[in-house]
Order: structure tokens, then C-alpha cells, then sequence
């Protein structure tokens, strides 16, 4: 593969060929900037999602999950400067009609397709309008949410009278956004429906850089966790100009992606910002009151931001690997093979298991027999008996599976156990059927 855009094609086509994402209304042609996940590619999400979930609210105790409606009162997008100022520059060929994103075309004042003169600007707001109701005038006016974010300052307080927190503290959420993109482009990264996994942290005024720093290596952790490669991720100080309205300070990290190095994540210093326009709006006093020290005031908030789709991207890119293989026992040339070397944490599936022909009753008992022990203690294993044992191993390094386990002659005549595939170097062992359980979970976890 020569250029990076073949890169991100080869992946698009991976995904829908293997069932990881599809075209969004794809038999209708399509929907642009809307993707649907298939059954390989919601368990990669899920798994991503779980793993979030797990370093940010289940191993702590200073964190609180929240799953707040989509749908809310338009006031919140009054407060939040969304319905004022949630906008992109938009551009219009006088000729051909086609819109483009100001900021991203090479010549403000020329086509990209038609090469015809562009129009005069105008700020486009990106939120998706909608009515709630019967009724359809201003006040049943209501928006799809374009960031998971407002949903956690409108239960701040809702959070402080049921559970009683001490600063700092925070709340998270798992959830889609949407917004009305100018140009979706490049597949998962620029959509107009995704996923955010959220983090408002809140905390004494004075004490806002130290939980910055902090969010900022446990952002790092989670990015090692999902297994994104460490030299891909780049850190980028945001100026002030380029931040957003609510932000006093933005890191972006951003991943040398195929089509160049683009935001992955952000950490923003939103400071009082939000609950404070969120008291000013409702009337409903957001401050917090510091019980030792005496003192009330409107906790700050440090917000750690992921687009969970993103990640998908990111690590769909990272594990997609070519490379020449013949270390097979049935193959002796060399032959190209496409894997994804995905980390175990998040892939699919972690162990496959065939029986070494599939026409043989004996093996495949056998083997239906150690495919149902493995599945107990690692649920997602999968059975493969169709086509020949090369064909398998090729389907299960296409989708990332790091483990095959085979099931031959010598398990059932000699008793010698199981061979081990790795998928990465794909070299086989033979492990003793009492062993296998603990040497497969040592491979998963990384502890060997
Ligand atoms: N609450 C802060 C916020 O929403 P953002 O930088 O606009 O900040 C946060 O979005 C993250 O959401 C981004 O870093 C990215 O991972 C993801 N994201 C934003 N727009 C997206 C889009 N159109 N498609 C996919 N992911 C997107």
C-alpha cells in the first residue's frame, strides 16, 4: 500500500466487509455523515466504552455516572452559548451550489469542484433543530444535543443533594451528540451523530492545575489501556483564539491518523463558566458549599473529552497491519495477509477455536467440547469449523482476534493437548489441555 488516503480505504473496506461498520441507511444510499455498527464493531466500541468506564468511574470513588436525555429544554442551549454561538463559517458556489466549510478549503473565494466564484460567508449553527409536541412554534423549540457536557451541569445539583460529594469531584457519561457537520468526511472521524464519553470535574478555584496535570496523564493511561501507539498521539496547546467559548485553557490530542495528524481528544478548563450560566438561566444556586473551610462559592470544572468514535478510528488505523506470512504448516509460499493487531483489551474476540478438519466427527466433538470450557472463563471466544485451517486463520487475523486454538489428531489420540496460535507473529505452541485456560488468560491480560 503506497498512499495513506489507500490506508483509510483499505480500513472502510475492512469494516463493512468484516461487519465492523456499515454506510448509515446504506441500501437507500446512504445517509452522509451516519454510520451503523455491525456486530465486530459494537463489541470493539463496548469494549472501549468499558475500559473508559472502568478507569474513570468504577476503580474511583470521586466519580459519579450520569445518563441524562438527549432531548432538553432549549434554555440550556441559551445558557450554554450553544444556540448563539455553536457555529462554522459556511461558503456557497454561486454555480454549482455545493457548500464548504470556510476554514477548510484552500481558496476562500474559489469552487473546490466546480472552480466557479464562492459567495459571501455566513456562520452555519450546527445544532439539529427539532419540535417537542404537537405543537410547532418557538416554544416547543428543542435541539439534539451536540455535547454530552450540558447534561452533566444540569444535575450538578442533583448530584450534590443524592450523593453528597466532596471537592473535587465529578460526573461522566457515555452518549451520543449530533451535529449538523458542513462536511462529514473521513469516515468515523467527522460524523453527525457519534459518541462522546464525557468527564466534568469539579474543584476548588485554586486548585484547577493540579487536577489539569492530573486528567491530563490519566487521559495518556486510557489511550495506553485501548493500546493506541504512544508516538502517534501528539500533545497540542490550544491558543486562545482557537478555544472555545467556555474554555480558559485546551489541550488537544491529536493521532497522526492516515489523513493527518487530527484531534483525537480534549481537555478543556471550562472554569465557573457553566454553572454559572446555568444559575444565572434557571435561578437555581449551583455553588457549592466547602463545609471545613467554611467557604461557598461556584466549583471550576476541568472536562476531559473523548469521542468514542474516534477512538474506534484511531485504534482501527493503529492495529491495521500488512505483512507477509508462511509460517503456516499448511503453506509454503509467502503470502500477503491483512490483520489488525489490536490490543486484547478491545478486540472482538480473544480466542478462536477450530478443529483442525472439519469433516472429521471426532475432532469437532472435541473441539465443541474446549470451545465450551474456554467460553465459560473467556466469553468472547468463537468457534470456526468452515473452509480450510489457513482460511480460518486468516479470517480471525483480519478481525483481530490475537488467539487461534486448534484442536488435532495428536489432542485426541496422544492427549498432547491443544496447538496456540499468536496472531501477531503466527507461530503455534502446543499447550497441555489442563494448562490452557491460565495460558490463554496470561496472553489476554499481557501478564507473561
Ligand atoms: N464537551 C466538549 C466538547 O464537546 P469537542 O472538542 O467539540 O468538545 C469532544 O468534542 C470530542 O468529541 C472531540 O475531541 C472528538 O473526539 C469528538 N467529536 C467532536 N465532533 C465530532 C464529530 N463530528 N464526529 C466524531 N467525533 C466528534
Amino acid at each position: 500500500m503506497n498512499k495513506k488516503e489507500d490506508k483509510l480505504d483499505a480500513i472502510v473496506a475492512l469494516s463493512k466487509r468484516r461487519g465492523f461498520v456499515f454506510q448509515g441507511s446504506e441500501i437507500y444510499g446512504g445517509l452522509a455523515g451516519t454510520w451503523d455498527y455491525g456486530p465486530l464493531g459494537i463489541a470493539l466500541k463496548r469494549n472501549i466504552q468499558n475500559i473508559w468506564w472502568k478507569r474513570f468511574v468504577d476503580d474511583r470513588t470521586d466519580m459519579f455516572g450520569v445518563d441524562a436525555a438527549i432531548l432538553m429544554n432549549q434554555k440550556v442551549w441559551q445558557a450554554s452559548g450553544h444556540a448563539s454561538g455553536f457555529s462554522d463559517p459556511l461558503v456557497e458556489c454561486k454555480k454549482c451550489k455545493h457548500t464548504f466549510r470556510a476554514d477548510q478549503i484552500a481558496d476562500p473565494k474559489k469552487c473546490p469542484d466546480c472552480g466557479s466564484e464562492l459567495g459571501s460567508g455566513k456562520q452555519f449553527n450546527m445544532m439539529f433543530e427539532t419540535q417537542v409536541g404537537v405543537v410547532k412554534d418557538e416554544s416547543s423549540k428543542s435541539y439534539l444535543r451536540p455535547e454530552t457536557a450540558q447534561g452533566m451541569f444540569v444535575n450538578f445539583k442533583n448530584i450534590i443533594d443524592t450523593q453528597h460529594p466532596k471537592l473535587p469531584f465529578g460526573m461522566a457519561q457515555v452518549g451520543k451528540a449530533f451535529r449538523n457537520e458542513i462536511a462529514p468526511r473521513d469516515f468515523l472521524f467527522r460524523a453527525r451523530e457519534f459518541e462522546q464519553m464525557e468527564i466534568e470535574y469539579f474543584v476548588n478555584p485554586k486548585e484547577w492545575e493540579k487536577s489539569f496535570e492530573y486528567f491530563r496523564e490519566q487521559m495518556k493511561g486510557f489511550m495506553k489501556d485501548v493500546g493506541l501507539t504512544d508516538s502517534k498521539v501528539y500533545e497540542l496547546e490550544v491558543l486562545e483564539a482557537d478555544r472555545a467559548h467556555y474554555s480558559k485553557r485546551t489541550i488537544d490530542f491529536e493521532y497522526e491518523f492516515p489523513f493527518g495528524k487530527k484531534e483525537l481528544y480534549g481537555l478543556a478548563y471550562r472554569g465557573d463558566f457553566d454553572l454559572k450560566q446555568h444559575s444565572d438561566f434557571s435561578k437555581v444556586d449551583l455553588s457549592y458549599y466547602d463545609e471545613e473551610k467554611k467557604e461557598r462559592f461556584i466549583p471550576h470544572c476541568i472536562e476531559p473529552s473523548f469521542g468514542l468514535d474516534r477512538t474506534v478510528l484511531a485504534i482501527l488505523c493503529d492495529a491495521y497491519t500488512e505483512d507477509e506470512m508462511g509460517s503456516e504448516k499448511d503453506s509454503e509460499e509467502k503470502e500477503k495477509r491483512v490483520f489488525l493487531k489490536l490490543h486484547p483489551s478491545v478486540a472482538p474476540f480473544k480466542v478462536a477455536v477450530f478443529p483442525l478438519l472439519r469433516n472429521k466427527p471426532e475432532l469437532i466433538k472435541k473441539a465443541e467440547e474446549i470451545f465450551k470450557t474456554i467460553k465459560k472463563e473467556i466469553p468472547a471466544t468463537v468457534f470456526d469449523d468452515n473452509g480450510n485451517i489457513g482460511k480460518r486463520y486468516r479470517r480471525q487475523d483480519e478481525i483481530g482476534t490475537p488467539l487461534c486454538v486448534t484442536i488435532d489428531f495428536e489432542t485426541i489420540e496422544k492427549g498432547t493437548g491443544v496447538t496456540v496460535r499468536d496472531r501477531d507473529s503466527g507461530k503455534q505452541e502446543r499447550i497441555g489441555e489442563v494448562e490452557l485456560i491460565q495460558y490463554l488468560l496470561k496472553k489476554i491480560n499481557r501478564t507473561n
